[in-house]
């Protein structure tokens, strides 16, 4: 496995490879994180993972500086799975000091996370345009817990014809249903006890849903009720989107997802679940 720093080293590197599925990451590597991987060892001649914590998607007094890093251990992790080459750009090459461009994308990237993390979704589609650039892969990987992530990206990929194929792969969970993140480790152990309870407040809507209900409001309620009852009082949001778009929908479609965010003391949880059987 080659660690790549520079971008000029990454190209070069990356011409000598074939068929390239590319895993972008903040590092701080779990399970989520290596099935995104195994899934692009298993379809692509070669496999490239970035590691860079991208200051442009935090907003102020978010966590950009206590983000959990640990790049030896990432780097021991990716080796044990065969990956070829590993990305750590620094931030002063990925933006320079003249750099004043960015890719903002409207429409589905404003409701939800776009809404309670203002220029967050920017960030994100300027860093994987930036990539895509670089690394230039036939196939990307994104886990479905970032279901709004990935429909963001969907959407300016196809609006700039990158020439890449988008893939989600499912939300990798925890034996209690706790969908796995880098921000799990900020949970204190009273957090993390209660932190099954978001996969179950959508499991509630799930199953609300295949009973027949489409109505969005008893089921945005259902999930907030269940939240309730396990002692989480405090939630962003809980709410029913179309998955494309991003906007609500009602009565509520067979493509329909529930989708919520909670705060906890040093930590916000995202977790979405289809409402149609999976
Ligand atoms: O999902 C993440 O870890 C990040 O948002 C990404 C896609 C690596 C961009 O920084």
């Amino acid at each position: 496995m080659e660690q790549c720093i520079t971008i000029e080293s990454l190209r070069h590197a990356r011409n000598t490879l074939g068929n390239v599925g590319f895993v972008p990451t903040m590092g701080f590597l779990h399970e989520g994180h290596l099935s995104l991987v195994r899934r692009a060892k298993a379809e692509n001649d070669a496999v490239i993972v970035s590691i860079f914590v991208n200051p442009a998607q935090f907003g102020p007094g978010e966590d950009f500086e206590t983000y959990p890093r640990s790049l030896e251990q990432d780097m021991a992790l990716l080796a044990k799975e065969g990956v070829d080459i590993v990305f750590t750009p620094k931030a002063g090459d990925i933006y320079p000091q003249n750099y004043v461009t960015e890719v903002s994308v409207k429409g589905v990237a404003t409701q939800l996370e776009g809404a309670s993390r203002p220029g967050h979704f920017t960030g994100v589609a300027t860093i994987v345009t930036k990539l895509f650039n670089i690394v230039q892969p036939q196939k990307a990987y994104f886990g479905q817990k970032d279901a709004q992530q990935c429909a963001v990206i969907k959407r300016f990929v196809a609006d700039l014809n990158i020439p890449v194929t988008i893939i989600t792969v499912p939300t990798w969970r925890e034996k209690d249903g706790l969908a796995s993140s880098s921000r799990n480790v900020r949970l204190n152990p009273e957090e993390r006890e209660k932190a099954p309870a978001l996969y179950k407040a959508l499991q509630r809507a799930q199953s609300l849903f295949q009973k027949g209900e489409r109505d969005r409001n008893v089921l945005e309620k259902a999930i907030r009720d269940t939240l309730k009852q396990n002692n989480i009082e405090k939630i962003d949001y809980a709410k029913i989107v179309d998955p494309l778009t991003f906007q609500e929908v009602n009565p509520v479609s067979e493509s329909g997802i529930a989708l919520l965010a909670v705060p906890f003391s040093q930590a916000r949880l995202i977790d979405n679940l289809p409402l149609a059987l999976e």
